[in-house]
């Protein structure tokens, strides 16, 4: 049977499977069933601070999935909160009536965390305590530290610090336009304070990931958890407006392939992924690797995508929005796929394969994966869209069916995807050999 521990810096998990902070680890209840689920962590939900705006308004917190009609395919997912549990920490402050409702304040939080470790311990769960993030206010160093306090008293295995925020905003970008302020700063206020591992979650949209990761590793971070949600606007043409609410960000499963490539590149340098250019890619890659965990979040909908997370060079991977779609048994499911995989790989530990993911050379890309493409002459209507879109002229109408020259195709399939009647299919080397 395979084994799925894995480990993540200094902490060890009994699987890769991370609930990401949200919703599904919103409150006691929520949490107790994420970490019975099985997951090998749970990062407890951040309380933010509010703006004195933000404190004026009545908050009800609104989660829903847009795009409904492709949400549960590769299409879009984005989810609306249109308030974050949000509160006052700030002792004497007034919290305002969002912070009075339905949220926590530090000190209340900090007790239902304490009352939840124990049954983390029981079933060998983690729980991460994430903390800073903002409404419109960046949080200052004494906010970083309070919390950070109270949640190590409390007694969660690591910190995840909300530098980036997700959804996203244009506060992604200050860790960018101010690295000293922003991230090296709340690092090294946290780690003065606590002695528990430190997770820094980085947004996408922050401009340069692996630039910020790795100052976030020499600022003293113990992993990274880079975050794929895109400030977007998808714009309905008929109606001529956004389609859905700019704000909480665009993400989903469409984004595990950007996902593979933050991590590649995180472990490896720019030069990882870099095209032939070695040289250059050699230059970069010494220097800009980082060797801290790299802990993904965004995009998990699947086994697939945590497979080929972990294959890319993960130690550990966080899920959010499709336990909202699918409740928490995803996690079982997800961890049943994978020992089924393992083992019909003949793997027995995760580091047997942890970012093992072989990259094609020009060589091999050209030897294996050129395909050719084979004509069924009794579907081919002769209707010439090969011949149109074919920029090798490989194509020609031989007796009203088209004929691919073999010497000619180079292989990019644009004749089968136009081919209105699916006449055309492609044939591989392998194919052919055997
Ligand atoms: C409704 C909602 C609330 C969230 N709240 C938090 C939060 O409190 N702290 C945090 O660090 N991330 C929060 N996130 C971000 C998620 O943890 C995660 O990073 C992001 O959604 C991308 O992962 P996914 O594609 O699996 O959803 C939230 C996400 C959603 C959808």
């Amino acid at each position: 049977m395979a084994d799925l521990e894995v480990e993540m810096g200094p902490l060890r998990l009994k699987n890769p499977l991370i609930i990401g902070a949200g919703p599904s680890t919103r409150n006691y209840t929520n949490i107790v069933k994420a970490i019975e689920a099985g997951s090998g962590a749970v990062v407890v939900r951040s309380l933010h601070v509010m703006s004195p705006d933000e404190q004026r308004q009545p908050v009800r917190s609104v989660f829903r999935v847009f795009s409904p009609e492709n949400v549960f395919g590769d299409g879009l997912y984005s989810f609306q909160s249109t308030s974050a549990p949000a509160r006052r920490i700030v002792r004497g402050v007034d919290p305002g009536l969002g912070g009075a409702t339905r949220t926590p304040t530090l000190e209340q939080w900090a007790e239902v965390i304490a009352r939840l470790e124990p049954v983390a311990g029981k079933h060998g769960c983690h729980l991460i305590g994430s903390i800073g993030w903002c409404g419109t206010n960046m949080p200052g160093l004494d906010v970083w530290e309070a919390e950070a306090r109270a949640m190590t008293e409390a007694g969660v295995s690591a910190l995840e610090l909300h530098t980036s925020p997700s959804p996203p905003c244009e506060c992604a970008r200050f860790v960018q336009v101010d690295p000293d302020r922003y991230l090296v700063a709340p690092i090294r206020a946290v780690k003065r304070v606590s002695s528990l591992p430190v997770f820094v979650k980085l947004g996408v949209d922050c401009c340069d990931l692996i630039g910020a990761a790795r100052l976030a590793q020499i600022a003293g971070a113990d992993g990274v958890v880079p975050t794929t949600r895109w400030i977007s606007l998808d714009v309905d043409v008929e109606n001529e407006t956004e389609k859905i609410w700019r704000l909480p960000g665009i993400g989903g499963p469409w984004s595990a392939p950007i996902m593979c490539g933050l991590i590649y590149r995180l472990r490896h340098g720019s030069g990882g992924l870099g095209s032939g250019y070695a040289s250059i890619g050699q230059t970069l890659a010494s220097d800009e690797s980082v060797t801290i965990p790299i802990i993904p979040s965004g995009g998990v909908k699947t086994d697939k995508e945590v497979l080929q997370y972990l294959l890319s060079g993960a130690s550990a991977v966080q899920i959010c929005t499709q336990i909202l779609m699918e409740g928490y048994g995803l996690v079982p499911r997800i961890l049943e796929a994978m020992e089924q995989w393992m083992d019909r790989r003949g793997y027995s530990r995760i580091e047997d394969f942890c970012g093992t993911v072989r990259l094609h050379t020009k060589e091999t890309f050209a030897r294996e994966l050129r395909p050719h493409p084979l004509v069924n002459a009794n579907l081919c209507t002769g209707c010439g869209r090969c011949i149109e879109c074919c920029w090798n002229q490989a194509p020609s109408l031989r007796e009203g069916v088209s004929h691919i020259e073999r010497e000619r195709c180079e292989g990019c399939q644009a004749c089968r995807y136009v081919c209105p009647v699916g006449a055309i299919s492609m044939k591989w080397e392998e194919d052919r050999e055997e």
